[in-house]
């Protein structure tokens, strides 16, 4: 069996060395992920993000590891090239070292991911700290951090001002603690710029400007599917309109006779 070495965290890193910009994409079942590795996207992201765009949950707060596990497995089998980073859903991790180990241990053997990402700052070093220990690698994410979107009042640019300062010292916190990129959520590009450029790791924008060194955007938001797709993401395709239309001349086809035609037809 040929074997195709998988992106790896050194790759990243070489990539941040050379000044090389890469793309990150959610992913959360075996098509897009065979699409998305043909087309060479270096890390695929079995984001919470499933809660709001494939188990049509309000927002990614009550997603479950159960429900993540099969998904992240799924992108994992359907690739052969991809970094494929499964995300600490809410309640996973908040309580201490023991239950993000547990968790990582989960994502590890029962999706065999490669490395896993979580929410927050200095407040969950003792968790990366512990996981890293173990062999996990740890993708931070900070800013906008949809998890606390409750006590954050709202999806809302963070680290306007004198508040630049915390996102900094929390970058600054997940680069010691071991983290190998950190996914940083609308903030402003000029803050983003500096976090950037003051950390070794890479930093993986979203609604961050264009000064990062990597950009991530949700699947279904790039290809035109979502409803109300966030302002921080830019449609490449209206696929909705192209699914919403093949569906209905396939029922009218139906209703009509014309499907199955006799190419679809067996005697
Ligand atoms: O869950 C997710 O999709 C994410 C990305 C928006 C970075 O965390």
């Amino acid at each position: 069996m040929v074997q195709i070495n998988r992106i790896s965290i050194s790759d990243l890193a070489a990539f941040k060395k050379r000044g090389e910009k890469w793309a990150m994409l959610t992913c959360y079942e075996q098509m897009t992920a065979e699409i998305f590795d043909e087309a060479q996207i270096p890390v695929l992201l079995v984001g919470d993000s499933a809660g709001n765009n494939f188990l049509g949950e309000e927002n990614t707060i009550p997603v479950t590891v159960d429900e993540l596990i099969p998904l992240a497995r799924a992108v994992v089998n359907s690739t052969s090239r991809a970094m494929v980073v499964a995300d600490f859903p809410f309640g996973s991790y908040e309580s201490g070292p023991d239950a993000a180990l547990a968790t990582g241990i989960r994502f590890f053997k029962e999706a065999k991911a490669h490395a896993v990402k979580l929410e927050g700052g200095a407040k969950v070093v003792p968790q990366i700290k512990r996981l890293i220990e173990a062999g996990i690698p740890v993708m931070g994410h900070l800013g906008l951090t949809p998890q606390s979107v409750h006590a954050i009042g709202g999806f809302k640019v963070q680290g306007r001002g004198d508040d630049g300062a915390r996102i900094m010292a929390d970058a600054k916190a997940l680069e010691a603690a071991g983290v190998f990129a950190i996914v940083l959520e609308l903030v402003p590009e000029e803050l983003a710029e500096e976090i950037a450029k003051s950390l070794s790791i890479p930093i993986i924008g979203i609604g961050a400007g264009a000064k990062c060194d990597a950009q991530v955007l949700v699947w279904t938001d790039l290809m035109g599917i979502t409803k109300n797709a966030p302002k921080l993401a830019k449609a490449y395709r209206n696929l909705r309109l192209e699914m919403l239309n093949a569906a209905k001349e396939f029922a009218v086809d139906v209703s009509g006779g014309q499907f199955p035609g006799p190419e679809q037809t067996f005697h």
